[in-house]
């Protein structure tokens, strides 16, 4: 029997910047994808406790946007990228809430290809897998979830550099709780306002060139080259990447000496760019940062993920909110047959 656990994944910093190449900050989560099951056959079929219908899909599947129930397209997406010589028979399950932005459909990818077979290095799987999720959802992501998954490392999170695909382990304290709560509103815009965005940073890079390039830290030069920009909120969209793509590097400092006045800034600051510059947030969403933001005990708040609804991630002295899951940096996907 084949077993394989990937994790779901909480971005601490760095939000959009991995659609212009640049840093993140994410780290697996102790919430995963579990498959087992075994090789053969020429389908993969995948039963899940929280689904109704299984997932069947055929090897030679053309066309996984197309699957169905909708789950199936995750798996198919995967099919259709790995191109596995035989199929697999198991059953999926899940600790990860699904569609709250900690990274459910990405863990499933990562899952069903180290399933079916996949041999390679952790950024090869997180390529692989993000491929399949653009043809699953035709939403042009990037490869922070995938790879977050794939290459995981107990009490760390992973400073990556998404052009090299370059992942940096940076030790999370020990005393620090990494808390992630949902407002509640589910992600159902996400997916067009999600192209949008891309779009609109595709257009300022035409005019600026890699928007990874430019320095977010210093605040005169960048102002005068978005001052190139004609449109308003093209370089609103802009100005929120490239200067979180220097929040980046500058919370995993911040987080390695434990200055938690400056992660608690940082996260503030990364907040309102997400809210105001990159608007992805939604008022519900700016309340339950500013209430939990205003608790004692929290270092810093802010939106995790593609945002319009999903979850918020807290860094805080340990017990101090009793909401939302208290997430562990975790390991990565891992396969073992018995
Ligand atoms: C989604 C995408 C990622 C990333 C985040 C926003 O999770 O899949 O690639 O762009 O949104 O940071």
């Amino acid at each position: 029997m084949i077993r394989v656990t990937a994790p779901g994944r909480v971005n601490l910093i760095g939000e959009y910047t991995d659609v212009i190449d640049g840093r993140v900050l994410p780290m697996a989560i102790d919430l995963a994808v579990t498959i087992e099951g075994e090789r053969g056959g020429d389908v993969v079929e995948l039963h899940s406790a929280d689904e109704t219908k299984p997932a069947v899909v055929a090897l030679d599947v053309v066309d996984p946007a197309a699957a169905s129930p909708s789950w199936a397209r995750y798996v198919a997406g995967v099919v259709a990228e790995l191109r596995p010589r035989v199929g697999f028979t198991g059953t999926v399950r899940t600790t990860l809430p699904i569609g709250a932005g900690l990274s459910s459909s990405a863990a499933l990818e990562v899952a069903v290809a180290l399933a079916l077979g996949f041999e390679g290095s952790s950024a090869d799987l997180a390529a692989l897998c993000r491929r399949a999720e653009q043809r699953a959802s035709g939403v042009p992501c990037g490869i922070m979830d995938q790879l977050a998954s794939a290459a995981g490392r107990a009490g760390h999170a992973l400073l990556i550099d998404c052009h090299t695909l370059e992942v940096t382990p940076m030790p999370v304290p020990e005393g620090i709780e990494v808390r992630v709560v949902h407002s509640g509103q589910p992600r159902s815009l996400a997916d067009s306002a999600y192209a949008e965005r891309a779009a609109a940073l595709a257009a300022a890079a035409e005019v600026l060139g890699p928007l990874r390039l430019l320095d977010g830290a210093d605040h005169q030069a960048l102002a005068t080259a978005l001052d190139r920009i004609d449109d308003d909120t093209v370089r609103a969209r802009a100005r929120h990447v490239v200067t979180e793509n220097a929040r980046v590097p500058a919370l995993a400092a911040a987080l390695g000496t434990g200055d938690l006045t400056t992660v608690g800034d940082l996260m503030a600051a990364s907040h309102r760019s997400m809210r105001d510059d990159f608007e992805i947030s939604t008022p519900v969403i700016d309340a339950l940062v500013d209430r939990l933001a205003a608790t004692p005990g929290v270092h810093g708040v802010r939106l995790t993920g593609a945002g319009f609804g999903g979850c918020v991630v807290a860094l805080t002295e340990p017990g101090v909110l009793d909401e939302g899951w208290a997430v562990r940096p975790s390991a990565g996907a891992s396969v073992t047959e018995t």
